[in-house]
């Protein structure tokens, strides 16, 4: 029996995959290797942009092209995003950055937004103490205190090399010529409007033209203008950083939520500091992985998996098959249990960091495992460490002329965030505060579980699974990755790694992959559609595994740059989205 579990995401972007696989089989360039013969992606010597949308993915190349870092060209390309991609745009949001310089040198930087000064552990519960999850997800008490200026000011201070007017010039550009809304983006718009004019008590830009009683429709491959996005880009382009968190657009801001009855108060943006975090760096095999740390799970969880798969080489078996599916979703299994107990915001918690990464710990967390039967989730709690005491999203990568290389995911959480549109200023507020556990043991909404380490605590950041990830081998920049999706970003940009390193796929073919996810609980394996047999999904169901295969599921959206033996670069765009990779 094929089990449904409804908790998925991108509903407007099913593209079936075998269409997928055959559409990248036609339009990649073909290469013999040892094994087999790999279709590759967008090859460049020099510069790649791999982005959510083709003209982000330009605007970063034409900076890189214009003698600017990877550094300046991630700020245009995150900005543009806000103006061409606004389901996730990072501006009125937060996010993740990892880096590697070419010298070797890494860093990561915690943009990620944060609790208000007046939020309590109880805010989202009624009266009888259950959680009410509209309160969470939609509306003014949803939003999180935004990172993202904060964040890409941080960036621009510490690495950046052009003027922040020069970055800028270009996203301003885009918002007031305007974007080409694609296929996917009208389906969204569309879904959404009636959503939008709920939430925002009004018609919004995103809505008038959109509903299905507007005589004048707005149609894809049109150009679409945000003037008010872009006069506060000029505004923070002029005035700095504090315009946001302080000036004209921070009063705005503040007023527009506390006219919605939110509770962000001048006092909460004024406070807001993005925070540059220690990478987390773990082994695995001849790969060195540079991941985020908390408050995001991403880096931990994804070395805890490959740390609990290493000892079994999971070469020795074919990419989807039943074992290396069996392997793959076991680790997962116990690596989101950790997850769901030990991590938060490492401010406020004490992370035993060293311990969930040690092989040890690891070696120990499979002993359970056997490829006879499915274990149940319900019999894996957190793992038990010795000495422990206790406490929409979008993805790029890209690689400059330098050797610089660069891994962002940003997120408004779901799409459009809260579906809060701040009209005078042009974007969309986030709805992060449902990554929060409302209470211990309610799922989020991607079913996730939390514990005392997550709660609700003022100034505190959510737990994220944002995974930008960059990837050494043998001590050289070897790959950059990540991925939107929530709950299952740790396990797509695992697969797509695992894709590369063990299953001898290029970069196109591993993004564009057949994925499958689990998360601990609920005690489900989600695969995309039509891309995994009939067969092979009986045989997972015989040994005990709970299986989930819906038409609307689609992991993950995956950008990633894989730099090949000889010095080229190998752009992955993610063929479930409008994902385009730019090189030269
Ligand atoms: O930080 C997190 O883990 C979530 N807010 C990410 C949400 C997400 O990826 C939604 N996009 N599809």
């Amino acid at each position: 029996m094929i089990k449904k579990y409804s908790y998925k995401i991108y509903k407007f972007q099913i593209l079936f995959l075998g269409f997928v696989l055959v559409i990248a089989s036609i339009s990649c360039k073909s290469e013999k290797t040892v094994n087999r013969i790999i279709n590759r992606g967008k090859l460049a010597d020099s510069i790649m942009v791999v982005s959510a949308r083709e003209e982000a993915s330009r605007i970063g190349a034409e900076i890189l092209k214009n003698g600017g870092n990877a550094f300046d060209a991630l700020i245009a390309v995150d900005m543009a995003l806000n103006v061409a991609y606004p389901f996730a745009g990072s501006i009125g949001g937060g996010g993740f950055m990892v880096y590697r310089k070419a010298n070797g040198e890494t860093g990561s930087i915690d943009y990620r937004e944060k609790a208000p000064m007046a939020a309590t552990s109880t805010m989202y519960l009624d009266a009888a103490g259950n959680p009410i999850d509209s309160l969470s997800r939609q509306g003014p008490l949803a939003v999180g205190v935004p990172g993202g200026i904060a964040g890409m000011f941080a960036i621009h201070k510490k690495l950046g090399s052009m003027p922040m007017e020069e970055i800028l010039k270009p996203v301003i550009e885009l918002a007031e010529n305007g974007f080409t809304i694609t296929e996917n983006q009208l389906g969204r718009f569309k879904a959404y409007a009636s959503l939008f004019e709920h939430v925002n008590r009004k018609e919004i830009l995103f809505s008038k033209g959109f509903r299905p009683s507007d005589s004048i429709k707005i149609k894809a491959n049109t150009l679409f203008k945000n003037p008010a996005l872009a006069a506060t880009l000029k505004r923070i382009a002029k005035n700095g950083e504090s315009e946001f968190y302080d000036g004209e657009t921070a009063q705005i801001l503040v007023n527009f939520i506390q006219k919605h009855n939110g509770i962000i108060t001048l006092e909460d943006l004024k406070s807001y500091d993005a925070v540059w975090r220690d990478p987390i760096v773990a082994n695995y095999k001849d790969l060195k992985l540079i991941g985020m740390p908390p408050p995001s799970s991403g880096g931990i969880a994804l070395a805890q998996i490959l740390k609990m798969i290493e000892p079994y080489s999971i070469a020795q078996y074919k990419h989807n098959s039943l074992e290396s599916i069996q392997l793959i979703t076991e680790a997962e299994r116990r690596a989101y249990a950790d997850r769901s107990f030990y991590l938060g915001d490492p401010d406020f918690n004490t992370i035993p960091i060293d311990s969930l990464l040690s092989d040890r710990y690891n070696l120990k967390r499979m002993e359970s495992f056997s490829f006879n039967e499915a274990t149940p989730s319900l019999e894996v709690e957190r793992g038990e460490l010795s000495g422990y005491e206790s406490m929409e999203t979008t993805h790029f990568s890209l690689v400059d002329q330098f050797g610089n290389a660069v891994a962002l995911t940003t997120t408004l959480n779901g799409a459009y965030g809260s579906k809060l549109y701040v009209d005078e200023l042009g974007f969309f507020l986030n709805n992060e505060m449902d990554d929060f556990s409302a209470k211990p043991g309610v799922p989020n909404m991607f079913g996730l579980l939390g514990a005392e380490a997550n709660k609700i605590e003022p100034q505190k950041r959510m737990l994220s699974s944002m995974t930008p990830t960059i990837v050494e081998k043998n001590g050289k920049l070897w790959m950059t990755v990540g991925t939107p999706g929530g709950s299952t970003i740790i396990t797509s940009v695992l697969q797509t790694i695992l894709n590369v390193s063990d299953f001898n796929m290029g970069m196109q073919e591993a993004v564009d992959a057949p994925r499958f996810h689990h998360q601990w609980l609920p005690d489900v394996v989600t695969f995309e559609p039509n891309a995994f047999g009939t067969d092979l999904l009986k045989q997972l169901e015989n040994k005990g595994y709970i299986i989930q295969q819906e038409n609307s599921v689609i992991l993950g959206k995956v950008d990633g740059v894989l730099i090949l033996p000889d010095g080229r670069l190998e752009g992955g765009a993610d063929r479930r989205g409008d994902d385009t990779a730019v090189g030269f």
